[in-house]
Parts: structure tokens; C-alpha cells; sequence
């Protein structure tokens, strides 16, 4: 795993578009696995900044998101499809049918989890997962018990994830029970895969992720068993780590080698 510590929330945000907006400029044509929550905004609001910019062209890029509430539908303003198009589709020259997430008002939750899976593998697979951590260490909404096998399904959200996003609903009450979410291993089938953390509530989940037992009671721990992991934080985050110092070393020594660009990590 490369796990680099940055000063603060903003330069998450930068590093972690810089390496997305690199995997465009090196293939216009990739595959980008996007998240939802607060973490990813400040990438999204970079990203959009260099679109901007720079004039990077996402028009054959396509996307799959990690997940959708189930039960509501893509209208919905709490959807993610809403959230996706309010902080990020609208403002890059996407197409709107490369832009995918599961369904969350499919009649039947395993064929649509499976047309998710195909829709996957039918793009080549994705280069660039980018993934928030929930405070209980879930990835996408697979919460701690998750098979670290599992693709994607609908799971029960986690009593402690329902509380966290009450803050997009208003209430506890009412955010759905229920979500579509790509699997653990439909994230490790990911070629790359970029883990967002920021704030010192995440402090504990980062910790337990990168250097604790791999174990489904954290699924990001299964990160562990990837080849090709960029864990970005912010100081705040950053602060259980017990191998701090040797992230910083290693992450000075890329900056000085040729290795800084090397995908293995
Ligand atoms: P957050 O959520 O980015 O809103 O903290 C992350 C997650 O639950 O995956």
C-alpha cells in the first residue's frame, strides 16, 4: 500500500484528482469507479477545476459508482445519481450513458445487481476505484461482516452508518434501510484502487484498514491483498497510524526516485 499524508482536507482533494485526471490524460477512454459522501467532493471540485483549466476531456470516459440507496429512485434529490449530477456530471462533458450506478427502484435486486456486474465487465473492468471509509471501516456500503468475497448486493446499513447520513436526510428515520452496493471483491477486482480518508473521526478506521488483521469486521482491510492501493489522508486522519514516519520516508523517497510514478506499491 502507498499511503501518503497531506496537511490537510484541500490537498486530498488535489493529489487524489491529480491521479485520476493523470489516468484520463493516459487513456481517455478509462474506466473510473466514483464514491459518493463528503470525502470525495473536494476531488470532484478539483477535478472539475482542471476540466476547466486545463481542458481535460471525459467525453468516452465512463463510470460506475460504488452504490445507491435501494428503494428510491433515480429522481430522488438524496439519490446518489442526484448527488453525482449535482457535484460532479454536470460540470464535466461526460455522456450521460457512460455514467452508470445501480438502480436503487429495480424490481429485483439480484438481476439488477447482476446487470451492474456485467455493465463492469463489459467496460474492461475499472482502472481507478476511488472509496471513502466509513467510520465502522466499510467500503461502499458493505458493512463489517461483509464476505470479502461479495459482489454486488443489496445490504442492511449498519445502525452507526444510518446515523452518519441522517445528515443528507434531516432524520435518522429517513434514510432508507437498504442499499445496492458493489461487492468487496467487485472493488478488489478494481486495477487500481484510491482510499479517501479525512477528519480525526476516520482516524480509527484508517488505522484498522491499513495496518490491522485483513478481516471482514473491516472490510477496507481487504485493501491489504490488493497490489495496487494509494491510501490518501489528511493529517487528521492519519493520527493512529503507528507506521507514520515510515509512510513519510517512502513517500519522500518516490518524490526522489524514478519510482514516483511506479503503479506497484
Ligand atoms: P463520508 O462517508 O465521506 O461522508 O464520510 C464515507 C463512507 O461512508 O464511505
Amino acid at each position: 500500500m502507498r499511503v501518503v499524508i497531506e496537511a490537510n482536507v484541500q490537498r486530498v482533494g488535489e493529489v487524489a484528482a491529480e491521479i485520476l485526471a493523470a489516468q484520463v490524460r493516459r487513456d481517455p477512454r478509462s474506466v473510473l469507479g466514483l464514491a459518493t459522501g463528503g470525502t470525495p467532493c473536494g476531488c470532484y471540485r478539483e477535478l472539475i477545476a482542471i476540466h476547466r483549466r486545463d481542458g481535460l476531456d471525459f467525453s468516452q470516459v465512463r463510470t460506475f459508482n460504488l452504490d445507491e440507496y435501494w428503494g428510491i429512485s433515480p429522481d430522488h434529490p438524496q439519490s446518489y445519481h442526484t448527488f453525482m449530477r449535482a457535484e460532479l456530471f454536470q460540470y464535466l462533458n461526460l455522456c450521460p450513458a457512460n455514467c452508470h450506478l445501480p438502480r436503487g427502484d429495480a424490481s429485483d435486486s439480484i438481476a439488477e445487481s447482476e446487470r451492474y456486474e456485467r455493465g463492469i465487465r463489459d467496460a474492461g473492468g475499472i482502472d481507478i476505484q476511488l472509496l471513502g471509509l466509513g467510520r465502522n471501516g466499510h467500503i461502499g456500503f458493505n458493512e463489517p461482516g461483509s464476505s470479502l468475497a461479495s459482489r454486488t448486493r443489496v445490504k442492511h446499513l449498519a445502525r452507526q452508518t444510518i446515523d452518519d447520513n441522517a445528515r443528507f436526510f434531516g432524520a435518522p428515520e429517513l434514510v432508507p434501510r437498504s442499499a445496492i452496493t458493489m461487492g468487496v471483491q467487485t472493488i478488489l477486482d478494481a486495477r487500481h484502487c484510491l482510499l479517501l480518508a479525512t477528519g480525526i473521526s476516520k482516524a480509527g478506521a484508517i488505522a484498522a484498514a491499513v495496518e490491522g488483521p485483513v478481516t471482514a469486521a473491516i472490510p477496507a482491510s481487504a485493501l491489504q491483498l490488493h497490489p495496487q492501493v494509494t491510501v490518501i489522508v489528511d493529517e487528521d486522519a492519519a493520527a493512529e497510524l503507528r507506521n507514520r514516519e515510515y509512510y513519510l520516508l517512502a513517500e519522500q523517497g518516490r518524490r526522489e526516485s524514478s519510482e514516483y510514478e511506479s503503479p506497484q506499491h
